[in-house]
């Protein structure tokens, strides 16, 4: 696409696109986006090298758990999303990962106390009593959760403002939902980053990958506010968002009241 191409243009481009997998190189040059300083990827390879049995849940199509070196003996991945779960598996096989397709409500499909450690980035919803019930005693959850109010611009342009939404991810939220769960927070760091959006047609894969966003988004009934968008991106050169995220690690009591 070039300069040239109009708003019609960009929305047909991009509402043809597949969406599946966790591979964003399509927005290869239309967009960008900060990551966190503390590095998920990173992090959880360290985690994982140095316990028996973990669980990552919502692994999409399985490229974050990819990048890690080196899995425990056992290492098993959740995806609710079919099209994701037979990536994940396509991916992770080869390294002796277990993909296990789940259903998008609780329960996990693993017994009481079967992982040391459950790791999850940027899932849609938590469920923290599952994981407090399928950690070991002493084992841990490490995760990246999207942060309140990410991407706000956005979603106001599109939605108008949706405290309701953004409170969910409050941290004070998700460290109270955790304790209710018998789960001690360790760590917990939230960042605002920016995101920079260069043509609206990059705008629309991004809302229609990430479909929670503007949940069940599709181009059709939102045309008049994303053709405004358009407009501000053509005379502005860039539309500039703000993802937040937090990064939480929580433990399972050793003894119970420990
Ligand atoms: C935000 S994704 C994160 C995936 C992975 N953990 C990562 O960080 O790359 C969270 C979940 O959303 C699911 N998902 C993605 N697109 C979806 C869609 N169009 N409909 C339903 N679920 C979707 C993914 O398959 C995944 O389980």
């Amino acid at each position: 696409m070039t300069p040239n191409h109009t708003f019609e243009d960009y929305v047909a481009e991009a509402v043809s696109v597949s969406v599946e997998g966790w591979d964003f190189s399509w927005l290869h040059g239309r967009a960008t986006e900060q990551r966190p300083s503390w590095g998920y990827q990173r992090l959880i390879g360290r985690r994982l090298a140095s316990v028996s049995a973990a669980l990552d849940i919502h692994t999409g199509g399985g490229e974050v758990l990819a990048g890690v070196p080196k899995f425990p003996p056992t290492m098993v991945a959740t995806e609710s999303w079919p099209p994701n779960a037979a990536l994940a598996t396509a991916r992770l096989h080869p390294r002796g990962v277990v993909v296990v397709a789940t259903g998008d409500q609780p329960p996990l499909p693993f017994a009481a106390e079967a992982f040391d450690l459950v790791t999850s980035r940027h899932p849609i919803t938590v469920w923290w009593n599952e994981i407090a019930r399928v950690l070991r005693p002493g084992g841990s959850y490490f995760a990246q959760h999207p942060g309140p109010a990410t991407v706000a611009e956005l979603v106001t342009q599109i939605l108008g403002p949706q405290p309701q939404l953004w409170a969910r991810w409050e941290p004070h939220t998700q460290r109270a939902e955790a304790q209710a769960a018998g789960l001690q927070i360790v760590d917990m760091r939230m960042e605002k980053l920016r995101a920079e959006f260069f043509d609206i047609g990059a705008v629309v894969y991004f809302l229609r990958k990430l479909i929670w966003t503007v949940p069940d988004f599709t181009a059709e009934p939102y045309l008049a506010r994303l053709r405004e968008l358009h407009e501000r991106i053509v005379a502005d050169g860039r539309f500039v968002t703000h993802p937040t995220r937090v990064l939480i690690e929580a433990r399972k009591p050793s003894v119970l009241g420990a």
